[in-house]
């Protein structure tokens, strides 16, 4: 059984969620939280858990190889779930070597130090990398990405994160080390940075600012509670076959537009505004480069072989998502000060 589990990227978004689950569901495991706390960490996404005795969080880089080799020789992790990475499409377009350093050489980095540690000796480890299903490309109005769906990446974020999937797949295919790979299409809820379109939107409709659909927002996007995430990946982690891939979806196809409308009568709703109110925000601005028209997972085998399937319906998940931006406007506050201004007007001032 595998019981010290180190966890990258556990004070991002989905990684909190995962942490949290991982903690409070196995108390005889030791969850290390190793994160550099760029502007996407935030401890602060973790206050309810962080003096629970079998969590530990340790800062550091993953680009940092004698770091990460230290820290397995000190803890002797026994599993590995990586979701530390540079996580947002529009700031890859902007500067892909950031995310050639942490999504590629990071994820080399930390096969390297499990691979050096636990020296042939695989009984009972396991390297799980947390993957998109970006790297797939893009789909037309018809079918869905598969496991066996070849990759097609577009963007410097799904291309680095493809690179990183292969390389986690050559490692497995070269020396014989413990792997998986899940796939996973949008994930929504609390904690997510608003630089993402579900809590961007939710920040602008509140401060009465411009909603920024690109091109047509026609685009289709598959859209996943993030505990629903979660749950699978700690089903996968312990139930999943050495070598696998696991897509992971919500079943749940919205253009950006259709999805907009949604929030915005949601909200208006919740803030007791007159109905039309925020939709009036939507301004149509220039498209992203390179942008994916259509993601859809075929989740069927994790639902077929594992029995997982997302257990929240998606207005209801919407729903609750708004009611913790709302409720938490100290964290949205925190998080959209400082550098958040200098982002915002490069990403849309000129666009
Ligand atoms: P996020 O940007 O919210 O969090 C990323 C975390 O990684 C942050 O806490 C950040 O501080 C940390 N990090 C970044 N660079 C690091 C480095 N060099 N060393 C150590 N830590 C570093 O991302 P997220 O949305 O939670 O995504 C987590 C993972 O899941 C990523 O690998 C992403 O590709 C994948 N994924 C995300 C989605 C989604 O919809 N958000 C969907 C499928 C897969
Ligand atoms: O599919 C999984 C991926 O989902 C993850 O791997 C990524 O880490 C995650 O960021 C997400 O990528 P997207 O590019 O799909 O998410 P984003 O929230 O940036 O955009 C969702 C859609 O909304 C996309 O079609 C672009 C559009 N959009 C986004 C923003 C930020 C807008 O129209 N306006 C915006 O301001």
């Amino acid at each position: 059984m595998k019981k010290k589990i180190l966890i990258t990227g556990g004070a991002g978004f989905i990684g909190s969620h995962l942490v949290r689950l991982m903690v409070q569901k196995y108390p005889n495991y030791n969850i290390y939280n190793l994160d550099a706390l760029t502007y996407a960490g935030n401890l602060s996404n973790l206050k309810d858990i962080e003096s629970f005795s079998n969590y530990k969080f340790i800062k550091g880089d993953i680009r940092d190889s004698d770091l990460l080799y230290d820290l397995f020789q000190e803890y002797d992790f026994d599993g590995v779930i990586h979701l530390a990475a540079e996580s947002h499409v529009d700031r890859s377009i902007e500067d892909p070597l950031a995310f050639v350093n942490t999504n590629i050489i990071g994820t080399v980095n930390l096969l390297n130090a499990a691979k050096r540690t636990w020296h042939g000796q695989y009984e009972g480890k396991l390297f799980y990398h947390i993957s998109t299903d970006e790297v797939y490309g893009s789909l037309g109005a018809e079918g869905y990405f598969e496991e066996t769906t070849p990759y097609m990446p577009h963007s410097p974020y799904s291309a680095s994160k493809a690179s990183s999937d292969h390389l986690v797949r050559a490692y497995h295919d070269t020396y014989g080390f413990p792997i998986i790979i899940s796939n996973c299409s949008n994930n929504y809820g609390p904690n997510q940075f608003p630089e993402k379109l579900i809590p961007l939107f939710i920040h602008n409709i509140l401060q009465g600012k411009a909603l920024p659909v690109y091109g047509k927002g026609e685009n289709v996007r598959d859209w996943l509670y993030v505990v629903d995430h979660a749950r699978a990946i700690d089903l996968i982690f312990h139930e999943g076959k050495d070598g696998e891939t696991y897509n992971i979806g919500g079943f749940n196809e919205w253009t950006n537009i259709d999805l907009i409308r949604l929030m915005c009568r949601l909200m208006d709703q919740k803030l007791n505004r007159e109905e039309g109110h925020s939709e009036k925000l939507v301004t149509y601005v220039t498209d992203r480069a390179g942008h994916d028209l259509r993601y859809a997972i075929d989740a069927t085998k994790l639902q077929r072989e594992l029995g997982w399937e997302p257990s929240l319906q998606f207005e209801e998940g919407l729903s609750r998502t708004i009611d913790w931006y709302l409720n938490n406007n100290v964290w949205m506050e925190e998080v959209t000060s400082g550098t958040y201004q200098e982002y915002y007007e490069k990403m849309y001032n000129d666009r």
